[in-house]
């Protein structure tokens, strides 16, 4: 996060127009209604705005949604969020149908004090992930002062998140700073056996977290789609998988270094598989992964797996989960992931999760309490 560590205590936020940068980034694919099942974002950020609506200051919020790659795209318009932030809040919140330009300033020049706006998807604009220091200008332009409290986005250098704060002061909001502790208690200081769960689509997306976690823990677990990379790195057959070619070398040198450094890496030994990627194929198996055939997908991780997974986790005093073990969004195919979930919960250690998809998972299981730190 390239802002000033200040926190909102450091500046004087009375009267002040304040854009905050938020990750409203929920699933609306599903229709407006789904918001409420999978809230914790909105949630998370509360304390934030909260803060904010107590220091009389005109708050502007600000969020992308979705991907939709530059142009408008109606089923991803930040209507339905504000109604449901408006909700959480028990307050009104403005939605305004554009992020910047002549509308936009006239909404915030009427802003009382204590009032909230939210302002329309950022990735509607192009300039927005270009980081385009015009759009970052004219955004910055909307406030006084800027509030990083976009942890889950922390990492894109986009105009909203690393543009605005070369323009106007900026500080960090409650839930990125809380996020900071709670990663870095769980990170720096563990109490050990340490373990790391990963899953979700793909190896590449994860380079950085696997490098950085091989440094600290003491067990790996791998399952999702990125298993099938590794299975195959390991000499496994991995049918109609998608597996990335240009990831292999890098998985197969982790399964080595992983075995120098005594850390046990466990990958699947059975499989859950179907003739076809869908949620309703109607040719399923159970399967050894030595056994999985030419043009069948594996789909989650077999029973023998999350009984050998459950086993070492109980062992554990901290673990920090990342990626769903199977393709969660299909029930046939979301049994790995429920089942570690709620192996998870029933710890008596430091448990961490984090990620988009992974923290839906853990929201529709009904296991947020349950975790220590349910990152956003
Ligand atoms: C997320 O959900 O992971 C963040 O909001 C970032 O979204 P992005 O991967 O589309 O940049």
């Amino acid at each position: 996060m390239q802002v000033n560590k200040r926190s909102l205590e450091d500046v004087d936020l009375l009267g002040k127009r304040v854009l905050v940068r938020v990750d409203f980034n929920v699933p609306v694919e599903q229709g407006p209604e789904a918001i409420a099942s999978y809230d914790h974002r909105l949630r998370a950020t509360l304390p934030t705005i909260q803060y904010l609506c107590r220091t009389h200051s005109r708050i502007i919020l600000c969020s992308h949604l979705g991907r939709p790659g530059g142009r408008i795209v109606e089923g991803l318009r930040m209507g339905p969020v504000a109604e449901r932030l408006s909700i959480l809040l028990s307050r009104p919140v403005k939605y305004l149908k554009n992020c910047i330009g002549p509308e936009v300033n006239q909404a915030i020049e009427s802003m009382r004090n204590g009032s909230i706006v939210l302002l329309e998807n950022l990735r509607f604009q192009a300039d927005e992930e270009t980081n385009d220091p015009d759009f970052a200008k004219a955004l910055a332009s909307l406030a006084d002062i800027f509030v990083m409290d976009a942890f889950a986005v922390a990492h894109r250098a986009h105009a909203s998140t690393v543009g605005v704060p070369q323009y106007i002061p900026s500080v960090l909001g409650l839930l990125a700073q809380r996020e900071l502790e709670q990663m870095g208690r769980a990170l720096e200081s563990p109490l050990r056996p340490m373990a790391a769960i990963l899953g979700g689509a793909k190896v590449g997306d994860k380079i950085l977290i696997l490098e950085n976690l091989l440094a600290k823990v003491d067990m790996l677990f791998i399952g999702g789609g990125m298993a099938a990379t590794f299975l195959r790195a390991g000499g496994h057959p991995t049918g109609s998988s998608i597996v990335e070619e240009d990831k292999l070398d890098f998985a197969f040198q982790l399964l080595a270094r992983a075995k120098e450094k005594n850390i046990s890496i466990h990958l699947p030994s059975d499989v859950v598989v179907a003739e076809g990627f869908s949620a309703d194929s109607r040719q399923i198996a159970t399967m050894q992964v030595d056994e999985v055939p030419e043009g069948w997908h594996i789909m989650d991780i077999g029973r023998r797996t999350i009984n050998e997974f459950t086993k070492q986790l109980q062992l554990c005093k901290t673990v920090i989960w990342n990626g769903p073990l199977g393709v969660f969004e299909f029930p046939i195919f979301s049994e790995g992931t429920r089942r570690i979930g709620e192996v998870l919960a029933t710890l008596d250690a430091t448990t961490v999760v984090g990620g988009g998809s992974t923290v839906e998972a853990v929201e529709s299981l009904g296991l947020v309490d349950s975790m220590s730190h349910v990152s956003t």
